[in-house]
């Protein structure tokens, strides 16, 4: 062979190499870390199944299906909320779908605003089963209204439940995780813990709290290595966080929730979870294109990526202003993949 042709060769394959990596980005809908993990590392079907698991917001949306998941891998649950009776249909479905007895799964309620009880509800999931391996803190509210027409309560109340009552959950399980040496605290924040959007300052600003304290606390915990914290930070998924956000008022409901089926699918975000959980990943970014290249943007061009956020905010907040869902005909992503 002779040596042009032997360059030539090298440069196709080198390219052929690119194109490749970039149809892989393209398609991506989870940072680099947390494919890795789904392709090499280890599977959710070893690791998690003989765990108790504690899953708080589990009446609805991502909570809702992450336990469906989970039982399938034959973990214990426990299922918290504040509507008994919602947790009661996702336990039924629970034993249907899975090999779980009704002793494997126990129905929590609590209300992540109600500080005081969350001693006495860690005490009895003890009780039950005796340890907590895991702890995912999934329950939250979003929010749709502009700063300068929304109620300071509002703004209270959505630190109450995002963030204090995430972290007053947190230090009651974690002395258990501590005397055990091993647990694993996962968070569910979201891509709007690290960048930002309009009509939801307050969301924003109670993620935002949470990456602080979560990787504050991590590194805190350096002493105990099998104890694991992971944040979590979805894009947009189907659910109905929408019409369950805030408005101006507290006691205000979402006028127009518009059509959240171009979200990515709640059971291919979970599947993602269960990976970041196998594998202790520290933070993991989920969510389909173009949001999750946006996200690229801000954290390696965050001015340029200003300019993209002002110019999709302008659009929303014109959306919102005129009774519309604020996405609507925002941009929508390029594919849906399932579990
Ligand atoms: N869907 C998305 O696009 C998206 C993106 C990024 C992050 N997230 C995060 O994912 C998590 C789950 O949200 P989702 O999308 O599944 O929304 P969802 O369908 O509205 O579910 C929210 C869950 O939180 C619970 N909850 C609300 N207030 C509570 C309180 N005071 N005490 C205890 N539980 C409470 C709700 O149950 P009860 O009403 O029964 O209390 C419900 O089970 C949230 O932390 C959210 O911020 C969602």
């Amino acid at each position: 062979m002779s040596w042009d042709l032997f360059l030539s060769l090298l440069l196709a394959c080198a390219l052929l190499y690119l194109g490749l990596l970039l149809v892989y980005f393209v398609r991506a809908d989870g940072d680099l870390t947390l494919l890795w993990a789904e392709w090499q590392g280890r599977r959710p079907e070893w690791e998690l199944s003989d765990m108790v698991v504690w899953v708080t917001g589990a009446s609805s949306g991502i909570g809702e299906e992450l336990v469906y998941q989970l039982s399938k891998l034959g973990t214990s649950l426990v299922l918290s909320s504040r509507k008994v009776n919602e947790l009661e249909r996702v336990k039924n479905k629970c034993l249907e779908i899975s090999n779980l007895k009704e002793k494997d799964i126990l129905v929590l309620p609590l209300d992540l605003t109600d500080r005081n009880s969350h001693e006495a509800a860690t005490k009895r999931v003890l009780q039950q089963f005796g340890q907590i391996d895991i702890l995912v803190n999934n329950g939250g509210r979003s929010q749709r209204s502009l700063f300068e027409e929304t109620d300071l309560d509002v703004y209270k109340e959505i630190m109450e439940i995002n963030f204090m009552g995430t972290i007053s959950l947190t230090k009651c399980v974690l002395p258990h995780m501590i005397e055990r040496k091993q647990g694993k605290i996962v968070t569910m924040s979201s891509l709007m813990g690290l960048a930002a959007a309009p009509l939801g300052s307050g969301y924003c600003a109670s993620k935002h709290a949470l990456h602080g304290f979560f990787n504050s606390l991590r590194s805190e915990l350096v002493m105990y290595p099998e104890i694991t914290v992971t944040n979590i930070c979805p894009g947009p998924v189907q659910s109905n966080i929408v019409q369950n956000a805030f408005t101006e008022k507290v006691s205000k409901k979402v006028e127009n929730p518009g059509n959240q089926h171009y979200k990515m699918a709640t059971s291919r975000c979970v599947r993602l979870m269960l990976v970041s959980m196998a594998n202790d990943l520290k933070e993991v970014w989920i969510s389909e294109q173009p949001y999750l290249f946006f996200f690229y943007i801000w954290q390696y061009a965050p001015t340029w990526a200003w300019w993209l956020t002002n110019k999709l905010g302008h659009r929303r907040i014109e959306n919102f202003k005129s009774g519309l869902d604020a996405d609507s005909s925002y941009f929508r992503p390029m594919k849906k993949k399932s579990n």
